[in-house]
């Protein structure tokens, strides 16, 4: 399968139209940003990792029941997906107390919930992707309310077999954003990418930071970490 035209370029990744009008390929970049672009850098290799280790995660969840957009990897940076129409959502599942929860609810990092939570922010850069509750992402015609419904069991039964996985590798899963899209016929697929981009991964002996935190943080051994998360993830595996 060729790349024909780009038709998007995202901070870290890019989109290409292929000769089948179902198929696209997503081609990962080192780019890293955060703060919604503010802050910008390059993280050695994350391309790589995040391209294998996302389609690793996703045939991971396959097998567990939830329907992702993966076909095939192309290449180390290259991947074959079905074409959808991203749900403008970020769905963010959290296990424990980070990042913007901490610092909205002046809560310590680290506090282990009693249950997972879930919410959602509204996918708009000009906005800066503000938080939304169900019941705005309905009125704005965002999704269905059956849509949401089945986002949210999705999101918590990637939780699952995610939270398991990384225990299994000595990581604890400390939060995590998702994407879902529609395909043609409006069946909701996982879309876009699991990586340290987009989780927090905590090796669970030591709490040190695997995960895009240390850049966004200016932590320090950022291409060391997301070597860590991948080697760890592939040293039991077939
Ligand atoms: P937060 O605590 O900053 O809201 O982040 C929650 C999770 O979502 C964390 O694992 C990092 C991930 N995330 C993204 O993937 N993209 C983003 O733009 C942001 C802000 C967070």
């Amino acid at each position: 399968m060729q790349k024909l035209e780009m038709i998007y370029e995202g901070k870290a990744k890019r989109v290409y139209a292929t000769e089948d009008p179902k198929l696209l390929i997503v081609d990962y970049k080192d780019d890293a940003t955060a703060f919604n672009g503010e802050k910008r850098g390059t993280i050695v290799g994350k391309g790589v990792i995040n391209n294998q280790m996302s389609n690793r995660l996703m045939r991971r969840l396959e097998q567990a029941g939830v329907p992702t957009h993966f076909v095939e990897e192309l290449s180390e940076r290259e991947t074959l997906v079905r074409r959808v129409e991203i749900v403008p959502l970020e769905v963010i599942v959290r296990n424990r107390s980070a990042g913007s929860f901490s610092k909205r609810y002046g809560v310590e990092e680290g506090r282990v919930f009693d249950a997972p939570t879930i919410e959602f922010s509204y996918k708009n850069d000009a906005l800066g992707d503000p938080l939304i509750n169900s019941s705005h992402v309905i009125a704005l015609g965002l999704a269905a309310p059956e849509e949401l419904e089945l986002i949210r069991r999705y999101a918590f039964r990637v939780n699952e077999v995610l939270s398991a996985l990384w225990a299994s590798r000595g990581i604890t899963l400390v939060d995590f954003k998702l994407e879902f899209g529609r395909l043609a016929d409006g069946t909701i697929v996982l879309a876009d990418e699991i990586s340290p981009d987009t989780c927090r991964l905590w090796d669970s002996a030591t709490g040190k930071k695997l995960d895009k935190d240390r850049f966004r943080r200016d932590l320090g051994g950022v291409e060391d970490a997301y070597a860590e998360v991948m080697r760890r993830l592939c040293e039991h595996d077939e």
